[in-house]
């Protein structure tokens, strides 16, 4: 029946649309939302915020579990709260952007989000669209729908130096690139796309077009429960 709950996931690189195109189909189809690549910036917020030495790994996981994240999961009023100060502004400066893949490198940090995740995806009482990186392969492997996102690094440069208020494409595309690299070869759960998600080329698709495509795959699978 159609009231089941339907759990997305949605991985892919930064400049893909992911969250634009997350938000817009669970508010679109009633569902939660969750962002967890603002949970890793919110940790990784803390840590610089408490001068814990990034480049020390066991620094890092020593003090793994002592934030506490709260992440709202409505569409249209997605939030983030770090031992109760709402962080959305902070987790977006140049300096969280820069830190961010090696903090979330460090498995400690990866098993605390995770469980996270996973108590917030089954909580759902319509079902949710979580977006990230390894979504579809480690954190919700028995999901409805996985979609994994792509774009040319062309294209993904030009939306995030968009999204940055006249930022130089070019700076943009070297720290997105370098950014991808970390996040794709780290060892715990990278970047990657699960053997039964469906690829979405977004390059030359406009982002109606896109909320659009993966709308019609939600559809399908809940018609289909
Ligand atoms: O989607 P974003 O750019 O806000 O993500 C920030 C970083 O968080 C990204 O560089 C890698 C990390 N991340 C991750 O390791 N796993 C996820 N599921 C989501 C994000």
């Amino acid at each position: 029946g159609a009231a089941k709950p339907v759990i997305v996931a949605i991985d892919g690189p930064s400049g893909t649309g992911k969250s634009s195109t997350s938000k817009a189909v669970a508010a679109q189809l009633g569902l939660s939302y969750l962002d967890t690549g603002a949970q890793y910036r919110a940790i990784t917020w803390w840590m610089v915020s408490n001068g814990i030495d990034i480049e020390d790994p066991s620094a890092i996981a020593a003090v793994a579990g002592k934030p506490e994240i709260v992440s709202g999961t409505d569409p249209a009023n997605p939030t983030i709260t770090v031992d109760g100060t709402d962080v959305a502004g902070p987790i977006r400066t140049q300096e969280v952007t820069s830190q961010v893949s090696a903090v979330s490198a460090v498995p400690e940090v990866r098993a605390r989000i995770t469980e996270l995740q996973r108590s917030l995806a089954t909580s759902a009482e319509y079902g949710i669209v979580v977006e990230g990186r390894d979504i579809g392969t480690t954190v919700l492997p028995d999901a409805d729908l996985k979609i994994f996102l792509t774009a040319s690094p062309e294209a993904r440069a030009a939306r995030r130096s968009g999204e940055l208020k006249g930022a130089d494409v070019h700076s943009t595309r070297e720290a997105l690139i370098k950014r991808d690299a970390a996040d794709s070869s780290r060892k715990t759960s990278p970047l990657a796309k699960a053997d039964d998600a469906v690829e979405v080329d977004t390059t030359e698709l406009t982002l109606p077009q896109v909320i659009e495509c993966v709308v019609t795959l939600v559809e399908e699978k809940r018609a289909a429960k």
